[in-house]
């Protein structure tokens, strides 16, 4: 049975249209709803060009009542009935409540070589650290941030004089290689980690 794939985004959502790009022919998923935070958010222009319904729960007007939020995001994915979450660059944290209704269904993308650098500024703090790799994990959401099994990972060289944006540039678009080949993956059920 093809799978039903909800996409969260806050932002520009690349990585939710290389999810979407790929789920097409013999591709055991199709995207049935891209959902944001925020109104504004550039990706859901991207997604409706691209034919998929989109929805935004603005989360300003909940303040700090995140239960309501989430609850307001629970109805909009009632709607919806997705099978998979792909969180894409989507920059609210979720509570233990709301994950723990989707263990096991629910991916992120996060632009660090997992466990290292969980939370922001990702790329200053490879830099900082003096590393000589970097790069983007998959994995499984659970209650704890930036947690869960890893279903895959990409990788990339630090340059002498890289900068956060450079590290950033580099590393986009091989998160949008890692990202469709995990979720492929994990649609047919196969949770075997993704290495490029
Ligand atoms: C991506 O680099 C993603 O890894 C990162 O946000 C960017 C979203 O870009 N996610 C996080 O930092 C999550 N903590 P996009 O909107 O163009 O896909």
């Amino acid at each position: 049975m093809t799978k039903r794939v909800a996409i969260l985004i806050s932002g520009g959502g690349s990585n939710m249209v290389a999810l979407a790009r790929s789920m097409q022919g013999d591709h055991p998923a199709r995207p049935v709803l891209v959902l944001s935070n925020d109104p504004e958010a550039g990706g859901l222009a991207k997604a409706r060009a691209l034919s998929i319904p989109t929805f935004a729960v603005d989360h300003r007007p909940f303040g700090k009542d995140r239960a309501a939020f989430e609850g307001a995001l629970q109805s909009a994915l009632g709607t919806a009935r997705p099978d998979i979450i792909c969180l894409a660059g989507f920059m609210r944290i979720l509570t233990p409540d709301f994950t723990a209704g989707w263990d096991g269904r629910m991916l992120n993308i996060h632009p660090s070589l997992l466990p290292k650098y969980k939370g922001l500024h990702t790329h200053a703090r490879a830099l900082a650290a003096g590393d000589a790799e970097h790069g983007c994990t998959v994995h499984e959401v659970t209650a704890a941030l930036d947690d869960g099994p890893i279903l895959g990972q990409a990788r990339i060289k630090v340059q002498p004089d890289d900068t956060p944006g450079t590290l950033a540039a580099r590393l986009l678009p091989l998160e949008h290689q890692l990202y469709p080949a995990v979720l492929r993956r994990f649609a047919s059920g196969d949770r075997t980690p993704v290495m490029l």
